[in-house]
């Protein structure tokens, strides 16, 4: 099966209940069915349940920006996988650089984080990526490989698994790799993934994440082993991200 491709919305600490009116729009927007792409936005937890209850039977589904690596327990403050798809959230992104970093997570908790989203029954996206300092040394290659390896668990199969290539330095900066260092990138993660489930990977979808906008969106959808988009500032407002949605019309 060739990947789907999905166009998906990191919200991050953003939004508020008003915020309704932005996923309607997109709903609006979208209802058509002239786009070739899944459509996901991830607000922050407390929205998930009154977000996916007005996205039922539409073609916007709504997910999460993290959980706990436990289906419940003692963890005061955290949620579950389990508790995300009992409010109606359909995937969950796991092991973004802004956790890594802000958290200390390491790939060893975004896999178990991942293994329990798949345990859940929701869709993970694993996210990867360099620093500036590493794409400087010329490890950007080595450390996202590293990062696939140590944090993929053996339960993602392309139907329960997304991975999303953000390399941190383009995050909120409004820079972006070349075309040609975003497919190289991609290709690496192919392979690396082939190497780990066999030919079945060929069918795991790859995002591309990073300043991504409605003026960038096409070419950058265009390169090599680019499966769709995960985007923070530019999914905000409804009208940006039916921009970058575009790139699958
Ligand atoms: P920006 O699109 O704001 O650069 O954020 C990317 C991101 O971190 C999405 O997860």
């Amino acid at each position: 099966m060739p990947p789907k491709s999905l166009a998906a919305g990191n919200w991050k600490m953003h939004g508020t209940l008003a915020s309704l009116q932005e996923i309607e729009s997109l709903v609006q927007a979208t209802s058509d069915n002239k786009h070739s792409c899944d459509v996901l936005i991830c607000p922050s937890f407390i929205y998930i349940a009154a977000f996916a209850e007005r996205t039922k039977g539409t073609n916007v589904m709504i997910g999460a920006q993290d959980c706990h690596a436990h289906a419940s327990g003692a963890h005061t403050g955290d949620v579950s996988a389990n508790q995300l798809a009992d409010v109606g959230a359909s995937h969950v992104i796991v092991g973004h650089s802004e956790r890594r970093a802000d958290h200390t997570e390491t790939s060893e908790q975004v896999h178990a984080k991942a293994a329990a989203v798949h345990e859940a029954g929701l869709i993970s996206i694993v996210c990867v990526g360099e620093t500036e300092s590493e794409r400087d040394a010329s490890k950007a290659e080595a450390v996202v490989t590293g990062q696939i390896i140590a944090s993929v668990p053996d339960s993602a199969t392309p139907e329960n698994t997304v991975i999303a290539y953000e390399p941190v330095w383009a995050i909120g900066t409004g820079r972006t790799p070349t075309v040609k260092d975003v497919a190289d990138m991609h290709d690496s993660i192919r392979a690396t993934l082939i190497e780990q489930f066999g030919q079945a990977a060929n069918g795991f979808s790859i995002l591309y994440g990073g300043s991504v906008k409605p003026a960038n969106a096409k070419e950058l959808m265009s390169a090599s082993n680019v499966n769709g988009a995960l985007v923070g500032g530019a999914s905000l407002k409804a009208e940006d991200f039916n921009g970058i949605i575009d790139a699958y019309r």
